[in-house]
């Protein structure tokens, strides 16, 4: 069972300025700041939001009960205001959509990667967040409005617009798209658009039929083609409750692409890399594409099929290969491994989120599939619990379907990562089984582990023993460390890419 924390919620409010204050914050009403501090708890979605804004106002606390720890230090709004701030200017618009308050946690992950956050919000958008929840995470008044003095006597919207090193459009709805297209700068949001010289960036996200209608279709290319970054969408189950492509990136791929975007951030940030002291940095530069972890589908609204894939080697691999200066992009299904330290970290549970998030983030040096995705789905998952029959003899049969590919789909994919790296798990005939998979698939090299073991099934374990495969050669590694296991590969690209 999940364990709840009691938290201190006197304090926070205290910290936050006052009960009005995180009303506004949690867009809530004043019963329901009674109620939390009846039961002394506070809703699972609102830790995060506090937690940033609690952050960005300088406060250290424990992420799992929101207990401060210090502060307020010194990081104020004063001190990492745009003039004194080293890294680079994002502003980042928020307009109207159901998406929109994962705009916050994107303005959060910008900010942990080094970003100056300045928020704009649309009048749709504060129909899902109030400018009180952007301004408390950035430390910075939120913009809203074109015609308000004060914001023009402070900072014009064409100062605005200028100010900024890269422009963040999260979520890029339809009807955002088609104003920015059509050049129409009737707000704020808009207008900045067509006074920037600054690159413009979107991550689209609408329902699947909004966003294959021809209208939008052509908005998207023709912004494209413009000169305007996109990032997504992807395909998943979307906030309307429908499947298909226009589900908006998740926050941290969006924050990850965003500074990638920006040049001279990522100069400065190889130079960085290039200088880390004592470690190698020799795969700088290079962008490395992990799966991790097991699959999750659904049969119904509680039960799955899954395996027992822990996350343990392919986390370790990333790892690895982030410490060797590489920038890394983890795909990983539900673990409860703990996320690596400098890598970007995607969350997905079922293997059409996996390939959608892996799709997201191509372009890629090298992919690396550790995932033990699963193979089948339920055809048609069931929307509510599925009854057992009254009779005790009746069977149950569950129609399977085949879930993609996704090592197979990154090896002929048109952007291919030059070096495609498999797994093969398999329970007899190791090599022949291994080297078969491998040409099936379409990759550089397969590793291939003897899974199921009595004594070690792998799956789960600290250990592994692997042989690497590549067209024209076999390497027998002995049994180690997955730890081990992932510098050695990382020694092997290195090598690959030295020579
Ligand atoms: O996570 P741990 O507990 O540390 O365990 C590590 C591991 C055993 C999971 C790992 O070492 C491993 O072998 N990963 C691959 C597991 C697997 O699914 O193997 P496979 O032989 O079924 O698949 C072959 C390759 O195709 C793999 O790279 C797999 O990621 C990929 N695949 C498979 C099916 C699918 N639909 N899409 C895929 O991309």
């Amino acid at each position: 069972m999940k364990k709840v924390f009691p938290v201190n919620l006197s304090a926070i409010l205290t910290a936050l300025g006052g009960r009005h204050a995180m009303q506004q914050l949690l867009d809530v009403g004043p019963s329901a700041i009674s109620n939390y501090l009846t039961r002394g708890q506070l809703p699972q979605r609102a830790k995060p939001i506090i937690y940033a804004a609690l952050t960005a106002k300088g406060y250290q606390l424990r992420p799992d009960d929101l207990e401060i720890i210090a502060g307020p230090a010194a990081i104020t709004p004063h001190t990492v205001s745009a003039e004194n701030h080293a890294g680079p200017r994002i502003l980042l618009i928020i307009a109207g959509g159901i998406a929109a308050y994962k705009a916050l946690e994107v303005a959060r992950q910008l900010q942990q990667l080094g970003a100056h956050v300045t928020g704009v919000m649309t009048d749709s958008a504060k129909q899902f967040i109030t400018p009180l929840s952007l301004a408390a995470l950035t430390g910075e008044k939120c913009y809203d409005s074109l015609f308000s003095l004060t914001d023009e006597a402070e900072m014009g919207h064409i100062r605005l617009a200028r100010s900024a090193d890269l422009v963040l459009v999260v979520p890029a709805t339809a009807s955002f798209m088609a104003r920015a297209n059509a050049g129409i700068a009737d707000d704020l949001a808009t207008t900045i658009l067509l006074a920037t010289t600054a690159k413009v960036v979107m991550a689209p996200a609408m329902n699947p039929v909004m966003w294959a209608h021809q209208a939008t279709q052509s908005n998207f290319a023709s912004l494209r083609q413009r000169g305007v970054e996109m990032i997504g969408p992807v395909s998943g189950d979307t906030a309307c409750g429908e499947e298909g492509e226009g589900r908006m990136c998740e926050p941290a791929m969006i924050a990850a692409a965003a500074m990638r975007l920006i040049p001279t951030y990522a100069a400065r940030d190889e130079a960085d890399k290039d200088s880390g002291a004592g470690t190698s940095r020799s795969l700088s530069g290079k962008h490395i594409l992990i799966t991790s972890g097991p699959t999750i589908e659904p049969i119904d609204k509680v039960r799955f099929i899954a395996n027992r894939s822990s996350g343990k080697q392919g986390h370790a691999i990333a790892t690895a290969l982030a410490n060797r200066g590489a920038n890394v992009t983890l795909v990983s299904g539900p673990v409860t491994e703990p996320a690596p330290a400098n890598v970007t970290l995607v969350n997905v549970t079922t293997a059409a989120e996996m390939l959608a998030a892996c799709d997201a983030a191509l372009p890629a040096d090298i992919a690396i599939c550790a995932a033990a995705v699963a193979d089948w789905r339920v055809k048609a998952a069931a929307d509510e619990k599925l009854k057992k029959p009254e009779n005790p003899d009746a069977g149950m049969t569950l129609e399977l379907c085949q879930n993609p590919d996704i090592l197979a789909t990154l090896s002929a994919a048109p952007n291919r990562p030059k070096l495609v790296i498999g797994f093969a798990a398999e329970t007899e005939n190791l090599l022949e089984n291994a080297a078969a998979k491998r040409r099936r698939k379409g990759c550089d090299w397969i590793i291939a582990n003897q899974v199921g073991g009595e004594d070690d099934p792998v799956f789960g374990s600290a250990l592994n023993q692997a042989m690497l495969l590549t067209s024209d050669s076999v390497e027998e590694w002995p049994r180690m460390q997955k730890t081990e296991l992932a510098e050695k590969l990382a020694d092997q690209i290195e090598a690959e890419y030295s020579s």
